[in-house]
């Protein structure tokens, strides 16, 4: 059996594959956008697990894999054998045993490399406490059709260093950028992620200000990330500095575009005038969920294929 690829964290891939997968990305929402039916993933079946909440993860994979041709299977903790225990192990080896490829919304990464270590199929992150790996897959390749390349451009992290805090760090190693980040006190990446950026890609900051001045791009999150709930009325009081304003979209370049991976709290982490202003690109960000998906899974499954092997069905088959 030939061994699955799996998207566990952005440093799986390469910038070359990365390079790839957003002219691939580029090709098939064009597709999209002029009506032409593209089905090379006729037949497939993606298994969605979530452990948390989603809107935008459910609506991506679940339409993008119908787009793809193939078809998707929602499960969840409460109403599958998962939430009565049954372990990780046990799970994914049924679960890889009658579908195609699986994405996977949970708590700790450990679980998801768990998962992809008995998967008989590709896994791919939907999120984790620690990485949401499609989230800056798309957010990059929103920047890319709005701005051209990454490289060499200066990305601003205002609030708490969450999941997806830590992947564009991640990215930015990956990618060739710099990403400056503005937390407060006690609320800053953890050194183990610090320690595995270089000097050259990652600063950090006390005052927000500081950090967007001059940068290319300004992007946020909730001040309380599912599954930490519990210290709101701590959070509350320690991230009012770290909204991001008129104030803070000034000093950075001016030509900078505002991202959000979604749902925001306005008044909270973004300001309105802000995330529905000009600068703001989070709508095109959330649709690029979608687009980027549909490539990753393309890829996953495919590998690389040419634009002229529409219709065709390669023979790679996990199961
Ligand atoms: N951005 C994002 O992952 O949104 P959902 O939680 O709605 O899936
Ligand atoms: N950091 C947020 C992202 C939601 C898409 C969370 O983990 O809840």
């Amino acid at each position: 059996m030939i061994p699955p690829r799996h998207y566990l964290q952005f440093k799986d891939f390469n910038a070359e594959e990365y390079a790839y997968l957003f002219r691939r990305a580029r090709w098939i929402k064009d597709k999209f956008k002029r009506y032409e039916t593209y089905h090379p993933l006729f037949d497939r079946t993606l298994v969605m697990i979530f452990e948390k909440a989603s809107t935008r993860t459910r609506l991506s994979f679940e339409a993008g894999m119908q787009q793809l041709g193939g078809s998707a299977i929602y499960l969840n903790t409460s109403d599958s054998q998962l939430g009565r225990g049954e372990s990780i192990e046990d799970s994914a080896q049924v679960i890889s045993r009658m579908s195609d490829i699986v994405m996977i919304r949970t708590f700790e990464q450990s679980t998801v490399e768990l998962f992809a270590a008995n998967s008989r199929v590709p896994l791919i992150n939907g999120l984790t406490n620690e990485l949401h790996p499609c989230q800056v897959l798309a957010d990059i390749f929103t920047f890319i059709e709005h701005r051209g390349p990454i490289q060499g451009k200066t990305v601003v992290w205002v609030g708490d260093a969450n999941n997806m805090c830590n992947t564009w760090l991640q990215a930015a190693e990956v990618l060739d950028f710099r990403v400056h980040v503005s937390s407060p006190p006690g609320y800053g990446p953890r050194s183990e992620r610090i320690n595995l950026v270089g000097a050259d890609r990652f600063q950090l900051f006390d005052n927000p200000r500081d950090a967007c001045r001059g940068a290319h791009l300004v992007t946020t999150d909730v001040w309380m990330s599912m599954g930490f709930e519990a210290e709101n009325e701590a959070r509350r009081k320690a991230f009012a500095g770290w909204c991001v304003d008129s104030d803070l979209m000034a000093v950075a370049a001016p030509d900078a575009v505002f991202m959000h991976c979604l749902p925001a709290h306005r008044g909270e982490e973004v300001a309105s005038e802000v995330i529905d202003g000009p600068q703001s690109l989070v709508w095109d960000e959330a649709e690029n969920r979608m687009h980027a998906q549909k490539a990753l899974m393309e890829f996953l499954l495919l590998g690389r294929v040419d634009e002229g092997l529409d219709g065709v069905r390669p023979a790679t088959n996990y199961c």
